[in-house]
């Protein structure tokens, strides 16, 4: 760890020397001003972690210099020192914010231990901040197409309100997202969120769950359990992949949205809960319905909002956005110097069909921004399935450049179009010039040129 840096600002040369001994012997790096002045020309140019100041200076007095040292950064802690019997200015310093008030003559000691409580204190407040920051970047919905947009928008409606949200899209689009900033913008936001995955429970276990036992309501329950639903009285459960629950525990469920109240497992007596209930599932409720497998009439007490989250497919624009954004989240949380990426290789990312949506692409950028060895990610650094265009037949979700070669019918067309965008991107790549281009994929100048009339392509045409 870095030196902490401290400066003293006393106009008696005895005090400065005894401080600057003491403190360095204790590890810190010492910086020792004799006047108001020539303290805070210091703390501008070195930004200290702590000053410690005196109060009675000739010319500019402490109480002056703490004034401007607070407009000039307001979050460097200040222990201020006097001459004893000064009471009033010891008020007045802590007033203006001040961390700490010592009284000359002091025992060094006493020194040392309001120092470290500053400085303990600065470092949790800075620690504090850059979670809450980090807290707020992974919670941030990124995107800029109509499709999130519209999304944004019904998550800011049904927030503030107590309505049963059904979120329903693939996998990986982003629910539990939904369902997160649905609590945190809510009037429920400094209560419960509570999580349940309905899929991952078995069966036999997932009443006791969600509604809890009495001790001895079932063999192995040897203890109480308070279910998930009492857990989130007041605030919010999130009920996840609600289509995977059993006929049993729908009819349970629905229970408590009608009723509003739960009972646990061995146990007569019903207990109230004021719950908000968010769902969500990536299988298709309607359909499930339809087979008989999810109750009609719990679905449309979950679905009092429905919200869709489009596929990333759908909102294929938002993917440039998506990539910049965990290219710089992933350099800042594995700590390695940020990349650039090459617009061909964007381009790809761009036409790739993330049948694993937005989790597929974010597992894809931290892999990229680990694995790649330069500054830049390049076409070839990116993994084989986005580089191969998809295979003929398939379907796109982009209808021109990597798109055409899913409708690509033929071999021959197939090759035609995969030609076309390795020359496109090539071309990108050298800036347009066709000398370079020709070289750097070894292939004559005159059959460059051949190609670029064959495919049609020119700058013009790129875009
Ligand atoms: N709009 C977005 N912007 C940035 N990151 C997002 C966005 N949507 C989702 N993510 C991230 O993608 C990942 C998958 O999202 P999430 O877990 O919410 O998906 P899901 O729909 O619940 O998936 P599953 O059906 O598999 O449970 C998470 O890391 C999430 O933070
Ligand atoms: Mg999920």
């Amino acid at each position: 760890m870095a030196k902490s840096r401290i400066l003293v600002i006393d106009d008696e040369a005895a005090i400065r020397d005894s401080l600057r001994m003491t403190l360095e012997y204790e590890g810190y790096d010492v910086q020792v001003a004799a006047t108001g002045q020539e303290g805070l020309a210091l703390a501008e140019r070195e930004s200290p972690d702590l000053v410690v100041l005196d109060v009675k200076m000739p010319g500019m007095d402490g109480i002056e210099v703490l004034d401007r040292l607070r407009a000039m950064n307001e979050t460097v802690p200040v222990v201020v020192i006097s001459g004893h019997g000064t009471i009033g200015t010891a008020v007045e310093a802590t007033k203006k914010g001040a961390f700490d008030f010592i009284e000359k003559p002091f025992a060094s000691e006493r020194v040392l231990v309001s120092l470290r409580n500053a400085l303990d204190q600065r470092r949790l407040r800075d620690e504090n901040r850059s979670l809450k920051k980090a807290v707020e970047i992974r919670h941030q919905m990124i995107g800029e197409s109509r499709e999130l947009r519209q999304v944004m928008a019904a998550v800011g409606r049904a927030a503030p309100t107590n309505a049963t949200v059904l979120i329903q899209g693939e996998s990986g689009v982003g629910k539990e997202l939904v369902a997160r900033t649905i609590h945190r913008n809510s009037l429920r936001s400094r209560e419960r969120f509570v999580q349940v995955n309905c899929a991952a429970i078995p069966e036999e276990l997932i009443e006791s769950e969600l509604f809890g036992h009495e001790k001895g309501s079932f063999t192995g329950a040897t203890e109480k359990q308070i279910g998930k639903f009492e857990q989130a009285d007041r605030g919010t459960i999130f009920l996840d992949e609600v289509g995977d629950m059993s006929p049993k525990t729908q009819a349970k469920v629905l229970r408590v949205l009608q009723e509003g109240e739960v009972e646990r497992l061995g146990s007569a007596r019903t207990i109230k809960v004021d719950v908000r209930v968010i769902a969500a599932t990536n299988k298709n409720l309607e359909e499930q319905i339809d087979k008989g497998l999810f109750r009609e009439d719990l679905y449309f007490r979950l679905a009092v909002i429905p919200i869709h989250v489009p596929s990333l497919r759908e909102r294929a624009d938002d993917v440039p956005l998506l990539v910049r954004h965990y290219m710089d989240y992933f350099a800042r949380e594995n700590n390695v110097r940020p990349k650039r990426i090459t617009a061909a290789a964007l381009d790809l990312l761009h036409g790739y069909r993330w049948k694993g949506n937005i989790r597929e692409l974010r597992n894809t950028v931290e892999r990229l921004m680990i694995m790649t060895a330069g500054d830049i990610i390049d076409v070839s650094d990116l993994p084989d399935a986005v580089r191969v265009p998809p295979v003929a037949g398939a379907s796109s979700a982009r209808p021109a450049g990597d798109g055409e070669a899913a409708r690509a019918g033929t071999l021959r067309e197939f090759k035609d179009v995969t030609e076309r965008a390795y020359l496109v991107g090539k071309l990108r790549e050298n800036g347009w010039n066709i000398s370079k281009t020709a070289e750097a994929i070894d292939t004559p100048r005159s059959n460059l040129y051949k190609k670029l009339e064959q495919y049609q392509i020119s700058q013009e045409t790129d875009g």
